[in-house]
C-alpha cells in the first residue's frame, strides 16, 4: 500500500477524491490537512471530517491555513455553493478537527512514517509552502507530490491561471522550487477526463457511498452536458493508474504576477532551463478508463 496524506479544500472533487483514498485498499491515508479555498479553511475543515465520518474513519483531521500566503483570499462558492459540499445532508455529528495545526500535524506524521509518504494536495498550496518553510528537514521524507492544479494551456480562473494555483501562487511558487518531485494533475487531463452523465446517472444506484456523491455532484456548477470534470480525484487515480496517464518531464515556473499570476509554465523545449527538470506533468488520460474506475471504486465500497 502507499502511504499518502491529503491537504484539500472540500468542495465536492475534493470530497470524491477523499471517498475514494479512504476506501481503496491499496492507499494507506493517514492525515488529512485542511486550507482554504473553495471555500473557508472553517468549512473545509467540517467538510473534510463529513466525508471522513461519513464512512466511519477515525483518520486525523488538522486545520490548516485561513488564507494565502500574501495575495487576499477569495472563495469558489459560485461552483462548490456556500457550505463547499451542498446537495446531502451529513447531520451535525461529525466529530472535530485535532488540536494540532495542519503544519505541525504534516510535520510529525511525515517525521514519524518508516517511508517516505506521498503527499496529495487538492486544493492550493499554502499548507504545505508554509510546512516546507518551517520545517525544510520533511523534504527527504517525502516521496513525491502529487498536486491537483495549473495548466499547460488555458487556465479556469483568469487566461493563464487554474484556480489551485491562482489561489495562493507564492505558495505554488515554493512548493515547485522546494526540489521535491512533483507530479503536475492539471486542467490538460482533469478537464478531458469529465464524469459523464450516464456515469453520474449509475452512482445513484450504488449504494449510500454513490447516492452520497450522486447528490453532491449535482449540485456542482463546473461541467455542461457533455459531464463533470473530477479535477482532483485525477490525483488518485494517476497514484493507482498511472498506466491511464501520459505524462511529460520538465521544469515548471509559476508566475507570481502581473496578468500570468497562477500560470504555470512548463519548458516544454528544455530551453530555459537546460533540460532540468522538476516536475511530472500529467498530459492525456484514458477517458473511458476513467470513468469505469470511478464507478468500480463506488460500487466496491460496502454499505
Ligand atoms: C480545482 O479548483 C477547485 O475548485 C477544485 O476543487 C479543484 O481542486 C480545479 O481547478
Ligand atoms: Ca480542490
Amino acid at each position: 500500500t502507499t502511504k499518502i496524506i491529503m491537504d484539500t479544500d472540500p468542495g465536492i472533487d475534493d470530497a470524491a477524491a477523499l471517498t475514494m483514498a479512504i476506501n481503496d485498499p491499496a492507499l494507506d491515508l493517514k492525515l488529512v490537512t485542511a486550507v482554504a479555498g473553495n471555500v473557508t479553511v472553517d468549512k473545509t475543515t467540517a467538510n473534510a471530517l463529513k466525508i471522513v465520518n461519513f464512512f466511519k474513519q477515525d483518520i486525523p483531521v488538522a486545520a490548516g491555513a485561513k488564507q494565502p500566503l500574501i495575495k487576499p483570499f477569495e472563495d469558489a462558492a459560485r461552483i462548490h455553493g456556500e457550505s463547499g459540499m451542498p446537495g446531502y445532508d451529513f447531520g451535525d455529528d461529525y466529530g472535530e478537527p485535532i488540536a494540532k495545526s495542519a503544519v505541525e500535524a504534516l510535520h510529525d506524521e511525515i517525521m514519524a512514517a518508516d517511508e517516505p509518504i506521498t503527499l496529495v494536495p487538492t486544493g492550493s498550496y499554502t499548507n504545505i509552502a508554509l510546512l516546507f518553510s518551517q520545517y525544510p528537514e520533511v523534504k527527504d521524507h517525502i516521496k513525491e507530490i502529487v498536486a491537483m492544479g495549473g495548466t499547460l494551456s488555458k487556465g479556469n480562473m483568469t487566461s493563464a491561471a487554474e484556480f489551485n494555483v491562482f489561489t495562493d501562487p507564492h505558495a505554488a511558487k515554493i512548493m515547485y522550487d522546494s526540489g521535491v518531485p512533483i507530479v503536475m494533475v492539471g486542467l490538460d487531463i482533469t478537464l478531458k477526463a469529465l464524469l459523464t452523465p450516464d456515469t453520474l446517472d449509475k452512482l445513484a444506484t450504488m449504494g449510500r457511498a454513490g447516492e452520497m456523491l450522486h447528490d453532491l455532484i449535482t449540485h456542482y456548477n463546473d461541467g455542461d452536458e457533455n459531464g463533470h470534470p473530477m479535477h482532483d480525484v485525477n490525483t488518485i487515480f494517476y497514484l493507482l493508474h498511472p498506466e491511464a496517464i501520459t505524462t511529460e518531464e520538465m521544469w515548471v515556473d509559476v508566475q507570481t504576477e502581473g496578468p500570468a499570476m497562477g500560470e504555470t509554465v512548463g519548458d516544454i523545449r528544455g530551453a530555459y532551463h537546460d533540460g532540468k527538470t522538476n516536475a511530472k506533468v500529467c498530459v492525456d488520460i484514458d477517458t473511458d478508463y476513467f470513468n469505469k474506475w470511478f464507478l468500480e471504486e463506488v460500487s466496491a465500497i460496502k454499505d
